[in-house]
């Protein structure tokens, strides 16, 4: 049922909070330098906030997005240590990661914040890239599928069809971030699947086939291809192996070579 052919691959790099401003030119300038004028994928970085200018001014003109790792729900105001749309738009900043786990784990992220940031994002222009998973504990549970339910449900509550034409979502079980342990082909695939089913009920088979699921959890070179053969994973969010430009290049050239 699934039509891949209609979802352009999307590979992201989410830097975290690693790399300086000049240390985000560098890599943008090197990867723009590899990469084709016309890869097959899309390919965007997500730096920290005091390093977006600098990757926004390296990648104008190249086909590299840059992507804001978060984003406040209020415009502007009173509240000290936030980033609104507006600013990132003044930046040239065109995405958003919302709802990231570290987020949630340390920064009492929820759904109901996520669906915040995700609607003012949305309306002010910059695409979304919401982020649901389970941990070990609720995969070790059976609640994996309720979890991912109440994280669609909640964090998407309240969206129209407009505004989800513009959303991609990244499914990164807690327990594959940043440990090396990435779910198998299999165990992805099965979630993504249920994901487009879940958002088949949410809007309609139309949007659940055109929006794109990636998948993150200790991506890297070895196991891209593998992840990305599967009919529902459109495309990865890699953390720790986008720090590096030659083994992040690798892992888009890989995106290109299975979407060829
Ligand atoms: P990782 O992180 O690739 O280092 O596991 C992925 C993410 O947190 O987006």
């Amino acid at each position: 049922m699934t039509e891949t052919s209609i979802r352009r691959p999307f590979i992201a790099g989410n830097w975290k909070m690693y790399k300086t401003a000049a240390q985000a030119a560098e890599y943008v300038s090197g990867l723009r330098s590899m990469l084709p004028a016309d890869p097959k994928v899309d390919v965007a970085l997500a730096p920290a906030f005091p390093a977006l200018e600098a990757a926004v001014r390296a990648a104008a003109g190249s086909p590299i997005a840059i992507a804001a790792q978060n984003v406040f729900w209020e415009t502007e105001g009173a509240f000290t240590g936030e980033v609104s749309a507006p600013m990132l738009n003044d930046l040239g900043v065109e995405l958003v990661i919302i709802g990231h786990s570290e987020r949630r784990q340390y920064f009492g992220e929820t759904d109901q914040t996520v669906n915040r940031r995700l609607k003012t994002a949305v309306s002010n222009g910059l695409r979304p890239i919401v982020c649901i998973g389970e941990t070990l504990e609720q995969r070790e549970a059976g609640l994996t599928f309720s979890v991912l339910e109440t994280q669609l449900k909640d964090g998407l509550a309240g969206l129209d069809h407009e505004t989800a034409e513009k959303l991609v979502l990244a499914y990164e079980p807690v327990w594959a971030i940043g440990t090396g342990r990435t779910a198998t082909p299999e165990i992805a695939q099965e979630a993504h699947r249920f994901i487009r089913h879940k958002l088949i009920e949410l809007f309609d088979k139309r949007l659940a086939n055109h929006i794109r699921l990636l998948y993150g959890g200790s991506v890297k070179p070895e196991n891209t291809a593998d992840l990305l053969a599967q009919p529902d994973l459109d495309g990865a969010l890699v953390g720790g192996a986008s720090l590096k430009v030659d083994v992040f290049y690798k892992i888009v050239d890989i995106g290109c070579q299975v979407t060829a």
